[in-house]
């Protein structure tokens, strides 16, 4: 593994850039590779196993470009598919978001919190884990079907809708909001025209500070130029303008 290599990102579409924008201001020197899978969106609603198969494939690919780290930046594919991807790639390290639900519990423990994320982050295995550690029994969970897919989407007026059909009945019942989809901070203005004054919680910026880590332990920070590698697995020049214009701004 050589310091020089890329770290390599992947999310279901462009919603990941919320997490690289945290990972330059504390990694800049660092050359990127971002996949964007827009071909596969939405992961939120895929079978196990599909997820784990397009999850490898993705993994295949960033490691032919000499990956020396790879981010899951896509709650869905780290809780379905990271335990997999640890165990079948033992010489990279994987770096996986998860929603902030830990995040509540050191700073806002007594506060009612509605956790937002995909209907696969919601029932899997590594999520329950982690809500039944940190439960502060004052907790809403709530599968976004098709909301991710929105965002993707760019479409403002469906999200507004969409918003205010699902998550309006929680306006004055929560103080805390947990983005536990890498897309949902995309929408946070619209999240909270709709509930207010809210605090959220994103794993952001945890995952860029522990990626810091990780790379310092194994001696493998880089003095790169900071360029940015985008593909979308559908080739799309609207999806790679749209990314670029959110990272800049
Ligand atoms: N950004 C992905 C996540 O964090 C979106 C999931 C999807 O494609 O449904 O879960």
């Amino acid at each position: 593994m050589y310091k020089n290599n890329k770290i390599g990102i992947f999310d279901s579409g462009i919603g990941g850039v919320t997490v690289l924008k945290e990972i330059i201001k504390v990694l800049p020197y660092e050359n990127y590779i971002y996949y964007s899978d827009s071909k596969n969106n939405p992961y939120g609603d895929k079978e196990d196993k599909e997820l784990l198969n397009i999850c490898d494939n993705i993994v295949k690919y960033l490691l032919e470009e000499k990956c020396k780290a790879i981010v899951i930046a896509c709650n869905t594919a780290s809780a379905k598919a990271v335990g997999f991807l640890r165990k079948k790639y033992i010489n990279i390290p994987f770096i996986a978001i998860e929603p902030a639900y830990k995040m509540v519990y050191d700073l806002a423990y007594d506060k009612t919190t509605l956790v937002m994320a995909t209907k696969g982050t919601i029932e899997s295995e590594k999520f329950n884990l982690l809500y039944n550690k940190y439960n502060n029994h004052k907790t809403y969970l709530m599968e976004c079907v098709g909301l991710a897919d929105i965002i993707e989407e760019g479409n403002n007026k469906k999200i507004d809708e969409y918003l205010k059909r699902n998550i309006g009945i929680y306006k004055g019942k929560v103080q805390n909001v947990v983005l536990g989809c890498t897309h949902y901070p995309l929408i946070q203005k619209n999240i909270q025209e709709i509930l207010g004054n809210v605090t959220f919680f994103n794993g952001a910026k945890r995952l860029a500070d522990h990626l810091k880590v990780v790379l310092q332990e194994k001696d493998l920070i880089a003095k790169n130029e900071g360029i940015i590698n985008f593909i979308d697995s559908q080739k799309l020049e609207s999806k790679k303008e749209r990314f670029f214009k959110i990272l800049e701004n």
